[in-house]
């Protein structure tokens, strides 16, 4: 039987996901980007796998970030497929695997097994709102402190890994991680009344647009991207971007605005040349078994 997992990837985590769980089922991975430019996808594998971040708000608040969905819908003929999903989070999976769940339905395929793994501790709340009142990046925190809350979260990952490679080397199916009815009322309200509006409003001031739909202003939040006296032009945020939207022109990066928001370019900078608006409540934490020649090799292929 052959086996893909197919992986979109900003720091690392999923791409660690991905490696690990083909290596344990001796399947192959194939980064989502490199298959873009295809219009339709049909994928031979029997065993398909998905893996990917949650990205609540930049895709209509489905979880699913906009390249992966776009992805999704290019995929034909996936009835008879054994197909299993990870969405990496860093704490609030929200509905995400039940609406990959529906779209998997809708390209008529069936989500054998859909989960959820938690692979980012976040700063407190207290800490974002100091950041944000204070208008200071979270910089301050030193990266040896990040390290090492994350060398634990993935050593508690492993566990789960090896839970979920039980369920899928058996071909099980059935188990679909989501939240209670409960959970999903209460978000819903909450959704409504307060995620949605400081969304909107975060996005406008992001994407310097002020008619747009949401959804059109995620690939325009690159406008708020900066950088600083450090950077050397280096190139390696250009090469990393998994949908070329950085050109190097005179030395310096200069976004294309066709952003996925999965802030490769920020994390991956080796000068902390890149700050801004968009990126002030995120910290420059990337996965430590993953390094930068893998990154450069999730690009759109560009065929000349
Ligand atoms: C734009 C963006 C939105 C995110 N939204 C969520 C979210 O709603 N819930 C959550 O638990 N994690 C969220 N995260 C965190 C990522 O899902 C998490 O860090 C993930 O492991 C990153 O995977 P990667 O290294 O493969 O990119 C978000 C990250 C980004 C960049
Ligand atoms: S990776 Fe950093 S240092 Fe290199 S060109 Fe990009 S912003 Fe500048
Ligand atoms: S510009 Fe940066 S954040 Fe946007 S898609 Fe490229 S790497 Fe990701």
């Amino acid at each position: 039987m052959t086996k893909e997992i197919y992986y979109f990837t900003g720091t690392g985590n999923s791409l660690a996901v991905a490696r690990d769980l083909a290596n344990k089922i001796n399947g192959k991975i194939i980064s989502i980007p490199s298959m873009m430019e295809k219009e339709n996808i049909t994928i031979d594998a029997n065993m398909i796998g998905f893996v990917f971040p949650v990205y609540y708000a930049t895709n209509g608040f489905s979880g699913i970030p906009l390249i992966v969905e776009r992805f999704l819908n290019k995929l034909k003929d996936l009835d008879s497929k054994y197909i299993f999903s990870v969405c990496t989070h860093s704490g609030n999976p929200g509905d995400t695997v039940e609406n990959l769940q529906e779209i998997i339905n809708n390209r008529g395929g069936e989500l054998a097994a859909g989960f959820t793994l938690k692979l980012f501790n976040p700063p407190s709340v207290f800490y974002k709102l100091k950041t944000a009142i204070l208008r200071k990046e979270l910089e301050n925190q030193s990266n040896h402190e990040i390290q090492e809350r994350q060398k634990e979260l993935i050593e508690n990952s492993k566990n789960k890994l090896d839970i979920i490679y039980g369920y899928i080397s058996h071909k099980k199916k059935g188990l679909i991680e989501t939240r209670s009815k409960f959970a999903k009322f209460l978000s819903a309200l909450l959704l409504h009344l307060l995620i949605k509006p400081v969304f909107s409003r975060r996005y406008r001031k992001l994407s310097n647009s002020s008619n747009l739909k949401f959804k059109e202003m995620i690939p325009l939040a690159d406008k708020s991207f900066q950088i600083n006296e450090n950077c050397n032009g280096c190139g390696i945020c250009a090469k990393i971007c998994p949908v070329n939207n950085i050109k190097i022109i005179n030395n310096k990066p200069i976004w294309q605005h066709n952003c996925e928001n999965c802030f490769a370019c920020y994390v991956w900078c080796p000068q902390k040349a890149i700050n801004g608006e968009i990126v002030s409540y995120n910290e420059r934490y990337h996965h430590p078994d993953v390094k930068i020649s893998d990154m450069v090799n999730n690009k759109i292929i560009k065929r000349s």
